[in-house]
This record gives structure tokens, sequence and C-alpha cells, in this order.
């Protein structure tokens, strides 16, 4: 088949490609389509030509895939989150066993390394403790929305669409939150727009609202709204914490995080205590946790349960034993461990975050974890601790390669290896490879609708 830059094509996707594209091979040759489906028939401008692969856009559908639903969200064919929300959860859950499998094998050269089939999601909506909606002065529209005058295109608050770093979908709702977020976005939003301030525009940089970040308490049915901006102007911003505080008696924190840095992220530089507590408590098992907003805690509460309790399960601690925790957050996995351990040491690069862990461990009065911050290549050479156990929990970007040196150093006997992106644990677990021999894989879906996979790996020294 003639596959050219700019030209329309009619191709088949046969398969899912890992980071979410459907995959057609015409000849053999692969071409990675975006918001397509195993079985779909499409008509495809190819915007990105190779020697290996091609990219193309989805103009139509030509005949729709057999394993298509509906989709519950009416937002799920243009927002960047549900990628996946057409397909049946089996079907998900299916594609994601096999894509830690296929990592393990092609990227980190790994073979006979067990993988189980993926632990489901308790819940398949409503399941999600933390958004992030976005404000800005360039609202995409939705197509039955392009040919209504009423609609303005300069005020937006919600969900990015794949491909532009400034447009949003004014959303109100998503399911995959509880349903109070929905109405805490929606009152944020009518507030926004009766005030006549701008939003913040990525591309002129001017404006004034930036995010709405909700997080909520599965345990406590409570809520903390952050409210990010590129000043402070507490005239404008107490009464609205008042006025959501009363609407929603859910709602017990309400902080502002300040910041003027151009890049489109939702951390403030400073934080102001708008209304109610500087923290939101969850529960995990048996612990109580305050978690600050800055700080990252796992977004499927009832998800980070099952991942506590198979990292506590591969770690098969005694009582005996030293642990560290690489990449400790707010001090989860330590406290998790703590009555398993006989000392627990976590390393975390966000100062806020060790604060939390070391209130948290206080707490649950636990006093055999010790937190310590900064960057886990400066932090972990300067621990003075023997360790028998390490939990290696990072972000998607994986190990600095440095610090997979620093932890073959440390020779501990047993390894748990926690990962949110396939890939990197392949290429870590690849470095990994001539000190520690990986043994078995447990995904855990704690991402419904999207291709995002959750890992917990077992390693056992040489
Ligand atoms: C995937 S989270 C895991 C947190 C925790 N284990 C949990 O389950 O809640 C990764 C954590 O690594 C931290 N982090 C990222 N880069 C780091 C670095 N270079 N050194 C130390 N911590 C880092 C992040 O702030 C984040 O809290």
């Amino acid at each position: 088949m003639n596959i050219q830059k700019r030209k329309a094509v009619e191709l088949e996707i046969i398969d899912l490609a890992f980071g979410g594209k459907g995959l057609a091979k015409p000849d053999g040759y692969p071409v990675f389509v975006d918001r397509t489906l195993p079985g779909d028939k499409v008509l495809v401008k190819i915007t990105k030509k190779k020697k290996s692969f091609a990219e193309g856009k989805l103009i139509s559908f030509i005949e729709p895939s057999p394993l298509r639903q509906e989709t519950p969200c009416r937002y799920a064919a243009y927002c960047g989150g549900c990628r996946w929300q057409a397909l049946p959860y089996e079907t998900q859950l299916e594609y994601k066993t096999r894509h830690v499998q296929d990592s393990l094998e092609h990227i980190g050269l790994l073979k006979g390394v067990t993988v189980h089939p993926v632990i489901p999601s308790q819940k398949t909506f409503g399941f999600r403790n933390k958004m992030e909606f976005s404000c800005s002065d360039s609202r995409w529209l939705l197509p039955e929305e392009l040919s209504n005058p009423d609609i303005k295109k300069d005020f937006g608050l919600g969900l990015h669409v794949p491909g532009t770093f400034d447009r949003v979908i004014d959303l109100d709702q998503c399911l995959i939150q509880p349903d109070i977020g929905n109405g805490i976005l929606n009152e944020v939003r009518n507030y926004i727009k009766e005030s006549g301030v701008p939003a913040y525009g990525l591309r002129s940089h001017e404006g004034f609202w930036r995010f709405l970040m909700l997080r909520s308490s599965t345990a406590f049915n409570t809520w903390m709204v952050n409210i990010v901006t590129k000043e402070a102007n507490d005239d404008l911003l107490i009464p609205l914490a008042e006025h959501l505080q009363k609407t929603f008696p859910e709602i017990v924190s309400v902080v502002n995080n300040v910041t003027a840095k151009k890049a489109g992220i939702a951390t403030g530089d400073y934080e102001k205590l708008l209304a109610g507590e500087r923290y939101l408590k969850e529960r995990l098992g048996r612990f109580t946790f305050e978690i600050s907003a800055n700080s990252f805690f796992q977004t499927n509460t009832t998800g980070a349960e099952q991942l506590y309790t198979l990292v506590s399960q591969y770690a098969g601690l005694t009582g005996n034993e030293t642990v560290v925790d690489l990449y400790s957050g707010t001090g989860t996995i330590p406290i998790w461990l703590s009555g398993s351990a006989k000392r627990v040491v976590g390393i975390e690069i966000v100062e806020s975050a060790v604060k939390d862990a070391k209130r948290n461990a206080a707490l649950n009065g636990i006093d055999n974890c010790d937190f310590f911050v900064g960057d886990i290549k400066d932090v972990l050479p300067k621990i003075d601790a023997a360790c028998d156990v390490m939990i290696i929990d990072p972000p998607r970007a994986g190990m600095h390669k440095d610090v997979v040196e620093q932890v073959i150093a440390l020779a501990p006997k047993k390894i748990v290896y926690v990962s949110c992106n396939p890939a990197t644990l392949a290429r870590d677990l690849g470095m990994l490879n001539g000190s520690y021999k990986a043994l078995e894989v447990q995904p855990v879906d704690m991402f419904p609708h999207t291709f995002h996979i959750e890992s917990v790996a077992l390693l056992e020294a040489r």
C-alpha cells in the first residue's frame, strides 16, 4: 500500500499499541492512529512518515469495530482522559496485561517472567480521588457547539484536548470522579464567569485563574478544593471559598496555590489557606493519612489498598528487616509496612510530602519510620542503613541510572518495584537484571479507560 504524508488512506486497525493508539499494518508497515480500536475500518490522514512506522489522524469511520460500545461520557471521543472508554472493560484489561508482558520482553529483554492477569479496579467510574481541571482563555468547541453563536470561546474550565497545549473542553461533568466533584466544578465555573476576571492564557501568559484541583477522601467523603491562580487575591477567593463550603458541607479544605511560572503545572510557588484545614484526611487499611495539596497520593484509593497489600506480600517481612522505600511520597508504603519491619526509611523529593509523611507516622503512633527529603540520587548514598528489602516506586520516568547503580551497591536481598509505566519498569528491570532476577509481576488497574497500568514486581538478588 502506498502510504504518503498528508494523503488520506483507508486502514483496518488490528491491535492496540502501548501508549493507547490503534495499530494498522498495511503490508506489514506499522501505522499508529489515535482514538481507534481493533476492528475499526477507518479513513486516516497520514501526519508523520518514517522508515519504520507512520502516524495518522482519524478522519472518519468507514465501519466501526464490533468491539465498540456506547460511552457513558459525552466528551469521551474528544477529551484527553478516557481514550479507551468505548472498549469493554474486560478487553481493556486483556490489553493491559499484554502490554506489561510485551514491555518486559521487548524493552527489558527479559524472558520467562510470570505476569499475572491484571487485578481490575473495583469501580470503573467515580474511582478517581484527584482531578486537575485547567482554566483557559481558549475554549475548544464540541461539534454540536460549533454552530451556536451564544457560546463564547474565551473561557473554558475542564480537560485538555490531545494535541493542543492551551485549549480545553468546557466540561460540566467528568464521570471518573465522584459526582460531588461535578457540582463543585460547575459552582466554581459560575463564580469565575461572574467574577469578570479573565482566565490565564498559556500563550499570552496573562489572566488570573489557572487550575482547579479537586481531591476527595473515599473513607470520609470529604473534599479539598485547590484553586491555582497567577496572583493572590483574597478579596476574590475568600468569598468563593466560603460560598463553596456553604454549598457543599463535604468540603473541609479550600487552599490557593499561587504561581506566576509559565509552565502549565498546577503546583504553587506558595500556598494560602482560604477556608477549613490545610489537609485532607484519608484512610488506607487501618491507617489515617493527612494529605496536603501538592503531595502525591495514589489516585484510586481502593486500588491503592490492593497495591500496598501486594507490596506487603512480596516484601514478605518478618519484623527483623530494615526496609528502604525510594520515592516515598506522603509515607504511605513505609507506614503500611511499619508493623512488620524493624525500621523503614523513606526518601522523597517534595518537601511538603515529607512533612506529611512525618506527621502521618506520628498520627498513626508509628516510631520506626524515618523520612528524608531530597533527590534519591543525592540522598541515597548518604543514608546510613543496611538495607534488607528495598521498595522502589518511581514516577513515570522510572529510575535515574545513577540510582540503579546505587541500589546495586546497597545490595538488598529483595526488591519490590512498583511502577505506573510498563516501559520504564521493563527498562529498569533490564538494567538491574545482572544483579536481580525478576520473579513475577502483578499488574493492578488503577486507571480504567486509559492505557495506563500500575504493576508490582518482585526481584530477588542473584
Ligand atoms: C509514583 S509516586 C509514589 C509515591 C508513594 N510511593 C505512594 O505510593 O504514594 C513517586 C514519588 O516520587 C517523587 N519523586 C520524583 N522524583 C524524585 C526524585 N528524583 N527523588 C525523590 N523523589 C522523587 C514524587 O514526588 C512522588 O511523590
